[in-house]
């Protein structure tokens, strides 16, 4: 009785990972092409919620990527950002930036 019931179990565990597993996958597939654009709007939610408190935002294609590092250096500090959203901000910025 106890080894008909372990079975059980193990077969609905097997199935429920095995199922899992297909799911996430072909999900993970489609996902991957948006992930990158997720992540650039998450990028441009944060430029635009830490970079508007003290002036208009300034549009991305006003400036290279060169001079975005400078204005970046120089607003960080104003803006109390991490490194980690300095560079997510810089990523969405140079994205976007001027043609050199
Ligand atoms: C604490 C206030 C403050 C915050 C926050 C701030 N700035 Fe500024 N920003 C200024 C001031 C003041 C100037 C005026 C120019 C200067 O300092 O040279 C300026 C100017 C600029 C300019 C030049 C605009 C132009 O057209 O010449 C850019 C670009 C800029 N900021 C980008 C940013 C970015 C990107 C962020 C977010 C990381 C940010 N700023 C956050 C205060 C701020």
């Amino acid at each position: 009785m106890k080894k008909i019931l372990i079975i059980a179990l193990l077969s609905i565990f097997v199935y429920a990972c095995s199922h899992k597993t297909k799911s996430s996958v072909s999900k993970s597939e489609s996902a991957t092409e948006n992930a990158s654009s997720m992540t650039m709007q998450a990028h441009a939610d944060l430029y635009a919620a830490s970079c508007v408190k003290c002036h208009k935002l300034v549009e991305p294609s006003k400036f290279t990527k060169e001079e975005w590092v400078g204005w970046l250096d120089k607003m960080a500090p104003k803006a109390k950002i991490t490194d980690e959203q300095k560079a997510n901000i810089y990523e969405y910025l140079s994205a976007h930036a001027k043609a050199e």
